[in-house]
């Protein structure tokens, strides 16, 4: 045989074995849990959809590997939460773990992952605590703290002139964090917070509530609501006619998915966000026209989220060539990495966290218009993580 005819021969067999690997390359099992019913739905949902819509964009294969899925509807209850993720991971041997939306839920996922070392990605749940004390080597965030649209939204307020301030939220530690991290911004430069106000999760009687900010007068409010709940809570806060004399601030949550539903209630609102109407880079428009196409719907923040959550699991596999054992190869990938998201982009941090900039949105028609980066590169303090 001559050396063309070797080289020939050689060619072949290795084409033969990358196809044997490629029929054999075992699929990965991605178990998403996730609210599909409750005031979250809606989020759940466009998650799932954003983290769908990257793999189909792979051609429905990261690192080689075909992706499958086992979805749970988590109901955003923390009761059930380590009862939901045991089934996925012990019953139905998934590889890895997406969810969830509810900081409550989120947490007790994070213990679960830590003990056993599986992979978990969190597209929205901001618990500080996931990438501060729980922090681990196998949890990532492709959202956000709840300290950090918080606190950029403190700092712009007060220089905005807005001295006192009443905070409103639900009673958990979505909201609690997300107080915080504004009363952190807020006192830093010079207002205060008056008063902070609560009802349960996911409760939405807020007449009294209302009555007392009435009473009040504060400057402004600040709120955290999301999904349904923010639907009811502007739209309560309009027919209060509250939304004339003090003005409504939050985390973008308040406004974004929710502004078909909350018509005018919500004109002129101003939040804080990693994510805008407008933005009009190249990468977000041609992520919004392939969104529209594939849902006939508008995506927003947490479709990005999930689209983001498939990215950086292509990230890290694509480096560890499909295998999620190696762990040390996956995280040394995501931390290197310049993650290309519909946002604008961003990088991890050594907690896991995105390093991002929080803009400035104000609501025109049926839009959370972009206005300005509100706070550059902002990264989350990370507080009790020794990663
Ligand atoms: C949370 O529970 O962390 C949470 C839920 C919904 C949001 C944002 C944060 O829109």
């Amino acid at each position: 045989m001559n050396f063309k005819k070797i080289g020939v021969c050689l060619t072949l067999a290795s084409l033969s074995m990358s196809l044997a690997f490629a029929q054999t390359a075992p699929k990965i099992k991605v178990g998403l849990m996730l609210p599909y019913s409750g005031t979250y739905a809606s989020l759940g949902n466009a998650i799932e959809n954003g983290f769908q819509l990257y793999v189909k964009e792979q051609g429905g294969k990261i690192a080689g590997r075909e992706v499958e899925y086992v979805k749970v509807d988590d109901e955003s209850e923390p009761s059930k939460a380590t009862d939901n993720i045991n089934k996925l991971i012990k019953r139905d041997n998934v590889d890895l773990v997406v969810g969830s939306v509810h900081s409550g839920v989120a947490m007790a996922m994070a213990k679960v992952a830590k003990d056993t070392g599986t992979l978990l990605i969190v597209p929205n749940a901001g618990a500080d605590a996931i990438t501060g004390p729980m922090c681990a080597k196998n949890i990532y965030r492709t959202s956000f703290t709840n300290w950090q649209p918080g606190y950029a939204m403190g700092e712009l307020a007060a220089k905005r002139g807005v001295k006192k301030v009443i905070t409103v939220t639900w009673k958990y530690a979505a909201g609690d964090e997300s107080v915080k991290g504004f009363k952190e911004g807020l006192e830093k430069n010079g207002g205060t917070v008056m008063k902070e106000l609560s009802v349960p999760f996911p409760n939405v009687e807020f007449q009294s509530l209302l009555t007392e900010i009435a009473a009040a007068k504060p400057d402004a409010v600040y709120a955290f609501f999301a999904g349904a709940g923010a639907v009811k809570f502007v739209k309560d806060y309009a027919a209060a006619g509250l939304n004339k004399s003090i003005p409504l601030y939050g985390p973008g949550f308040l406004t974004d998915g929710t502004l078909e539903a909350q018509g005018t209630a919500a004109a002129g609102m101003l939040t804080t966000l990693h994510y805008a109407d407008g933005l009009n880079s190249k990468r977000d428009n041609a992520f919004r026209l392939a969104y529209v196409k594939a849902y006939k719907m508008q995506p927003d923040v947490y479709a990005v989220q999930g689209y983001d959550a498939a990215q950086l699991l292509a990230i890290g596999l694509n480096a560890s060539k499909g295998d999620l054992s190696k762990k040390g190869e996956f995280e040394e990938a995501i931390l290197k990495a310049k993650i290309d998201s519909p946002r604008g982009e961003f990088t991890i941090s050594k907690s896991h966290n995105p390093i991002q900039d929080i803009y400035l949105r104000e609501v025109v028609g049926k839009e959370n218009k972009y206005k300005s980066v509100a706070s550059k590169a902002l990264a989350d303090p990370a507080r009790g993580c020794s990663l």
